[in-house]
């Protein structure tokens, strides 16, 4: 019984500065983003480059260490119920390698709504992810992906297509928020 009290005593603050830090975070991003839908959940070591010119729709998540580059010219368009795993990268720019003096290129990528995005993946610049698409962990996305495709590897290949609604499931992604409100 005693023990009980010691580790609430212990953990409450944890987990209420936890809480507080999220909603923080969460409060930055509504502020420095485009635009954010709601119920997303952004998780620590998330990295946003000119955030000005991402938009997230509603119940996006973003987990630890993933990158969104977005660039002055160039857009990152999040749509709803999209899933980014660990260390995932969105990239829209970068140097024209054909260019003697190192020029900047740089084109807009779209993900939309119910992509699943595996861990350590990579969309490069141009890129557009369609509708309930899954990009298999650590590939490199360098084309358009089809709605309802499995793709994996570097460069990232068709594998599959998947049954329509299939990730259904996650139209129906709790709110984030509203969850951890209730804690
Ligand atoms: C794509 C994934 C979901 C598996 O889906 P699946 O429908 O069960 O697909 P399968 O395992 O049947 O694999 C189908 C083919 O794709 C290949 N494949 C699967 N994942 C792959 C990957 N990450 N990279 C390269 N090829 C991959 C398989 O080798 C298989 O190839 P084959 O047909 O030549 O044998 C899974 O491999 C994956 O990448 N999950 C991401 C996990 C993750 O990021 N978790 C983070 C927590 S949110």
């Amino acid at each position: 019984m005693g023990n009980k009290y010691v580790s609430n005593f212990v953990s409450l603050p944890i987990v209420y500065w936890r809480g507080l830090r999220r909603r923080i975070r969460n409060l930055y991003c509504k502020l420095a983003l485009k635009s954010m839908g709601k119920g997303c959940s952004i998780s620590d070591r998330v990295a946003l480059f000119c955030p000005e010119n991402i938009s997230l729709g509603d119940k996006v998540i973003l987990n630890d260490g993933v990158i969104l580059q977005s660039c002055e010219d160039t857009a990152v368009e999040i749509c709803d119920n999209v899933v980014l795993s660990y260390d995932a990268m969105i990239l829209t720019g970068g140097i024209d390698p054909t260019g003697r003096v190192h020029g900047h290129l740089s084109f807009p990528v779209v993900i939309k709504d119910r992509v699943w995005i595996g861990a350590r993946a990579i969309v490069l610049p141009g890129v557009t992810i369609g509708e309930d698409a899954v990009v298999a962990a650590g590939s490199v996305v360098t084309k358009d992906v089809p709605p309802n495709t499995l793709v994996a590897g570097v460069p990232a290949q068709f594998v599959k297509k998947l049954e329509a609604n299939m990730n259904s499931e996650r139209k129906q992604l709790p709110d984030r928020m509203e969850h951890e409100g209730e804690k």
